[in-house]
């Protein structure tokens, strides 16, 4: 594996703006956040609302750099499934990508290995870029599973791809222990973690898919710790939540390098 970033991965700054923002209030921080970030052409920027804020979301992103994409999507694009949103709606609004897996989506709401194979295979159909995300907890951590966990949640999409399709995914790796804690994975664990990731990949597609793929650290990502994490060969942009909420802070992220 080659020891330099390649030039082949653009880096990529995503904000998961979970349950947070109504409609009036994302197209006010898009106002702002628009000249922050208006020559930041290094990067992919991607800014995820909640369901009801997309549209707005996607207006207000109209003639700049920022892409729109959804916290979730169900494996269908349509049918009896109350309270879902399929892939092809959120395209139909105009959204790029969409966050799948995320921890808070394991934890709380029931999802599994087989569910986000399912959603980043529907996902891939609709034309939507997936920000695929793994990590494992704690407890893991401290029993000295990080790596069979890590593996199971990888492959368990992995298993399901081309390299074709697999060129199109943004793998997160964000270690559940790190989000939303402040607590934030040192450069030592982020690095172990991101070649494990490429070397899994390179098992499925070879060595020059493995190059390609982008893989984003997600966790208590801030203004002042992101460089820290652009600085590791492995990573290629960070999934931010809290810090992702004001546009000041995001913008500053989004800026931490420069071409
Ligand atoms: P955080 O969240 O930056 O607030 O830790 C990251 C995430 O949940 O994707």
């Amino acid at each position: 594996m080659s020891g330099h970033k390649s030039f082949l991965r653009k880096p990529v700054f995503a904000g998961n703006w979970k349950m947070f923002k109504t409609a009036a209030e994302v197209v006010a921080y898009i106002e702002k956040i628009k000249p922050l970030v208006e020559d930041s052409v290094h990067c992919e920027i991607v800014l995820a609302p909640p369901y009801t804020s997309l549209s707005a979301a996607v207006e207000a992103v109209k003639g700049t750099n920022i892409r729109v994409g959804a916290q979730n999507i169900h494996w269908e694009n349509e049918g009896p499934f109350t309270g879902e949103v399929s892939g092809s709606m959120v395209v139909a609004l105009g959204c790029t990508h969409v966050i799948l897996g995320h921890s808070e989506r394991r934890q709380y709401f029931g999802e599994t290995d087989e569910t986000v194979k399912k959603r980043v295979l529907s996902a891939l159909r609709s034309g939507l870029t997936p920000i695929v995300c793994i990590g494992e907890t704690l407890e893991d951590r401290e029993q000295g599973r990080s790596e069979t966990v890590l593996r199971r949640q990888f492959n368990g999409f992995m298993d399901a791809l081309t390299v074709q399709t697999c060129s199109r995914i943004i793998v997160a790796y964000e270690p559940v222990w790190a989000i939303g804690t402040g607590r934030i994975a040192t450069p030592g664990i982020v690095k172990e973690a991101s070649s494990f990731l490429r070397a899994l990949s390179a098992n499925y597609f070879g060595q020059e898919m493995a190059e390609r793929l982008r893989i984003l650290y997600g966790g208590s990502v801030t203004p002042s710790n992101v460089q820290g994490f652009m600085a590791n060969v492995g990573i290629d942009g960070a999934l931010v939540g809290g810090a992702s909420l004001s546009p000041k802070s995001m913008a500053a992220i989004v800026n931490c390098i420069q071409p």
